[in-house]
């Protein structure tokens, strides 16, 4: 399929430094959108049907504007959600239109291809039918997307990062009540290299939906008797642990992870705002073992890339990065050591697994934009 496109958007993936698992817990996060995106091309048709095709998998779909049903195939849910979810808000907008899709960004691997997707199928149909969606909208109409067509119980991180993203800067997001900061990403001369594993287990769905139910229910446990705390990530943890026996031990387990996850990302803004990227770089690898041994959502490639960038000289901070269960690490490097790094890791991973990774060095960019 070739056309010539009436709108034209791009919408980059995200990364996130610090606060993993925390956005459905009420804490706070670090992320960023990047340079790395999925492009869209779409014209308007006389019809109540689309096509949309992507050219990265060679694989194309029709919709029926009038009997959106969730399909056994997960890409083509995403436009069926935003599509369900954007004339539930405004109805009577969408008629039928033609879509490429194509992406230089990894599918599966923790850099949310899926909320860049989202995101960008929103506001591509934001432009082509002139739909006073806000970008808050765009925001709950991709989470509800995911929630109802695609079925992971996902926060908010991704979909907020990909909307708002900005050149050069962090965003130090409360997932409680989506108040942020942009602040200056000032980690030179350290670079940004996400090492994809290429491996993505089959679990990550089932188990990222079972890690939202053992934190509401340990939240829950706690609120019988201290009602006042509204998310898992503002309990003290001493309030925690005198519930430990009321809780299963992975639930405690769970707890005590968000916890001190949010402790880390907070100290981690500091030691930022401080220039401290030694302090920053070591609450990273902290936080790659709570999620490995507390979280349990890491899987033995990612350990391994890990543990490989923490005996590397040149390197200050790495952990696994989004969901987990396999994707990317991601590992702040001396911007003069990129390629033995890059290189070494390689061989030691091959060595380890009989498979390549692929290293990205990425850029923080803007967040989703009409080009045409
Ligand atoms: C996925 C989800 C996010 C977030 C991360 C883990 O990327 O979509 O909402 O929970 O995992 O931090």
């Amino acid at each position: 399929m070739n056309f010539t496109p009436e709108v034209v958007i791009k919408s980059p993936g995200r990364i996130n430094l610090i606060g993993e698992h925390l956005d459905y817990n009420g804490g706070h996060v670090l992320p960023a959108a990047i340079d790395l995106t999925v492009t869209l091309r779409l014209r308007k048709k006389n019809s109540r049907s689309c096509t949309i095709y992507s050219k990265s998998i060679d694989d194309s779909f029709q919709v029926d504007l009038d009997k959106l049903e969730i399909s056994s195939q997960e890409w083509h849910n995403y436009f069926l959600g935003v599509i369900h979810f954007t004339e539930q808000r405004y109805p009577g907008h969408i008629s039928g239109f033609d879509c490429i899709v194509e992406s230089n960004l990894p599918i599966g691997s923790g850099v949310s291809s899926s909320a860049a997707l989202e995101c960008g199928i929103a506001v591509a149909l934001k432009n082509l039918f002139d739909i006073p969606v806000t970008d808050e909208e765009i925001i709950y109409i991709a989470r509800d997307a995911e929630h109802h067509f695609v079925g992971t119980k996902c926060g908010i991180m991704d979909q907020f990062a990909v909307v708002r993203g900005k050149k050069e800067k962090l965003i130090q997001l409360n997932c409680h009540d989506l108040s942020f900061d942009y602040v200056p990403a000032e980690l030179s001369p350290y670079a940004i290299v996400l090492l994809n594993t290429n491996v993505s287990h089959n679990l990550a769905t089932s188990e990222y939906n079972l890690r939202r139910q053992e934190c509401e229910a340990a939240l829950e446990i706690v609120r019988k008797r201290y009602p006042v705390y509204e998310a898992l990530a503002h309990i003290p943890k001493k309030i925690v642990q005198e519930h430990e026996k009321e809780m299963t031990p992975k639930m405690f387990q769970r707890a005590e992870y968000v916890i001190e996850e949010n402790q880390r990302t907070l100290q981690a803004s500091l030691a930022l705002a401080k220039q401290n990227l030694p302090d920053f770089g070591a609450l990273l690898f902290a936080s790659h073992t709570g999620l490995s041994e507390k979280y349990e959502v890491s899987c033995p490639e990612l350990d391994f890339l890990v543990k490989q960038a923490h005996h590397h000289p040149n390197v200050i901070g790495a952990r696994m990065m989004g969901g987990g269960f396999g994707g990317c690490t991601i590992n702040l490097v001396h911007k003069d050591h990129m390629d033995s790094f890059i290189e070494h890791t390689a061989l030691a991973y091959q060595k380890k697994f009989q498979i390549e990774l692929t290293p990205h060095t990425v850029k923080i960019g803007d967040g989703v934009q009409l080009i045409l």
